[in-house]
C-alpha cells in the first residue's frame, strides 16, 4: 500500500501549479496550437509504449468523427501506483486532460476507466469534471467506469472490449483503435500521467504563450515484496541507481523496469540511464516506471519464476505464445520438463520463436524480463531450477 507519506516531492508534476481550467480553454480556443504545443513538448505515452501522443491524435483526426477519447486507469502493472497518486493528488489535472484531449480529437464521448481499487475517487472526479463545466464548453460530460481488477483490462483493446461490456479479450489489430475502437468510433486511449502531462503543457503555454513546456520527467514507483511503495518524479535520463536511492534503496541486488514488462538490471548496472533510445540499446524499456527491487541475497530464479507465472495467470489464451510458450517457461523455470521445452536454453530458444507473435504484447513482456534476468542471473535462475538455491519458493 502506497500511504501519501511515502510520495517523494516531485520536480515537475507532482508538485504541478498552474491555474485549474487554463489549460482546457486554450484548448477549445485554439485547438490545433494545443495539439502543436502536445507534438512539442514530446508527450509520450506513460502506460508502457512510449508512443508520442500527437501522433496518435493525428491518426485519429483523419479518420471521420465522432470519437472516443479514453483515459486508462487499470495501472495493473505489478507495483505500479503512480497512476493512483496522480489520481489522488491532481485529479483536476487528469480530468482537465482527459476533456482537453476530447476538445482537441472533436470527441463525442470521453471515458475514464478506473481499477477498482480506485472506485471510491469516482464521486470526487465527477464532481471535478462539473466543475470545469463541460456542456458550457460544448463538451460532453466524461463518464467514470469502474473496470473489472484483472491486468488485461490495462491492455488497450481489452479495455475497449470490457467498456462495451464483454470479456477483457485483445483485439485483433488492424484496425488500430485509431481508426475503430469504441462501438466502432476512432478511438484514442491514453495513460492517467499522459493525460495529466497534457493538461501541464497547456497550463504552460495557456500562462505563457511564448513558453517551450517539455515533458522531461517521468513518475516511478519502487517496491519489493518486503518494502512500502514509494511513487516519485525524476529526470528522464536519471540513473537507475540514482531513482532507488531517491526512494530510500540502501542495498540491493537487481532490479525489474515497467513492472515485469521492460526487462531488469544488476546492481553492477546502476550508472544506466533511464533514457528509452539507452534502454533499448540493452532490450530494455522504462515501461510504467514500475521498479521491483530485487534484495541482496534473494533468489532471482524464484523471481523469474514469479514473473512468468503472473503472465501465465493473466493471459487470456487465445494465441500461442501465450498458449504454449508462457505455461513451458513456468514449468522450466521452476524446475520441470516442459511439454515442448526441456531446460532453460530450450526455453531462451522458444522465446525467440515466440516474441511478437501474440494478439496483444503480454507475453512480449514475461519474455524481456526473463530473458533479462537470465542473461544477468543465470547462476540463480539455474540453482533455482535444480532446486539449489534454498530460496524455499515452492517450485513445480
Ligand atoms: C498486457 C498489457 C497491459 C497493459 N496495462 C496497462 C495499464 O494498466 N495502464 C496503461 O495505461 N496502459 C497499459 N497498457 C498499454 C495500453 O495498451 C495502451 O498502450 C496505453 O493505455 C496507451 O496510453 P499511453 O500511450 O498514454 O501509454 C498495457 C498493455 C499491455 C500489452
Ligand atoms: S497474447 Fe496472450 S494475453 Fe494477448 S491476446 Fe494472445 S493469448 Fe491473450
Amino acid at each position: 500500500m502506497t500511504t501519501d507519506a511515502a510520495v517523494m516531492a516531485g520536480v515537475r508534476l507532482l508538485d504541478t501549479a498552474g491555474e485549474p481550467g487554463a489549460g482546457l480553454r486554450y484548448a477549445v480556443a485554439e485547438p490545433e496550437a494545443a495539439l502543436e504545443a502536445i507534438a512539442a513538448a514530446d508527450v509520450r505515452g506513460r502506460g508502457g509504449a512510449n508512443f508520442p501522443a500527437a501522433l496518435k491524435w493525428r491518426a485519429a483526426l483523419r479518420e471521420r468523427g465522432p470519437r472516443v477519447v479514453i483515459g486508462n486507469g487499470g495501472e495493473h502493472e505489478p507495483g505500479s501506483q503512480k497512476d493512483a497518486v496522480l489520481l489522488r493528488r491532481h485529479p483536476e489535472l487528469v480530468i482537465e486532460g482527459l476533456l482537453a484531449a476530447g476538445t482537441i480529437l472533436g470527441a463525442g464521448k470521453t471515458i475514464l476507466l478506473l481499477d477498482g481499487r480506485l472506485a471510491p475517487l469516482a464521486e470526487r472526479l465527477r464532481e471535478i469534471a462539473d466543475g470545469f463545466g463541460p456542456a458550457h464548453l460544448g463538451l460532453p460530460a466524461p463518464e467514470i467506469v469502474i473496470g473489472p481488477e484483472e491486468y488485461l483490462v490495462g491492455e488497450e483493446t481489452a479495455l475497449i472490449e470490457v467498456l462495451e461490456r464483454k470479456p477483457a479479450k485483445p483485439r485483433f489489430r488492424p484496425p488500430l483503435p485509431v481508426v475503430k475502437g469504441y462501438l466502432g468510433y476512432p478511438t484514442v486511449v491514453q495513460n492517467i500521467e499522459t493525460l495529466a502531462n497534457c493538461a501541464w503543457v497547456l497550463r504552460r503555454i495557456a500562462e505563457d504563450p511564448a513558453a517551450a513546456p517539455a515533458v522531461d520527467t517521468f513518475l516511478w514507483t519502487v517496491w519489493g515484496p518486503q518494502r512500502e511503495a514509494v511513487v516519485g518524479e525524476s529526470p528522464i535520463g536519471t540513473t537507475i541507481g540514482a531513482v532507488l536511492q531517491a526512494a530510500g534503496v540502501e542495498a540491493w541486488k537487481g532490479v525489474t523496469l515497467g513492472g515485469f514488462s521492460g526487462g531488469a538490471v544488476s546492481a553492477a548496472e546502476s550508472d544506466l540511464a533511464l533514457e528509452p533510445a539507452r534502454l533499448a540499446e540493452h532490450g530494455l524499456s522504462l515501461g510504467c516506471g514500475s521498479f521491483r527491487v530485487i534484495d541482496p541475497g534473494a533468489c532471482a530464479g524464484a523471481l523469474a519464476q514469479e514473473v512468468m507465472e503472473f503472465f501465465l495467470a493473466a493471459s487470456c489464451g487465445q494465441c500461442v505464445p501465450c498458449k504454449a510458450g508462457l505455461g513451458d517457461a513456468a514449468r522450466v523455470l521452476a524446475g520441470r520438463r516442459g511439454r515442448k521445452v526441456s531446460d532453460l536454453t530450450d526455453m531462451l530458444d522458444m522465446f525467440s520463436e515466440l516474441e511478437g507473435r501474440g494478439v496483444c504484447r503480454l507475453p512480449d513482456g514475461g519474455i524481456v524480463t526473463t530473458r533479462a534476468l537470465h542473461r544477468r542471473f543465470g547462476d540463480d535462475i539455474q540453482a533455482h531450477a535444480e532446486r539449489r538455491c534454498g530460496c524455499g519458493r515452492e517450485v513445480g
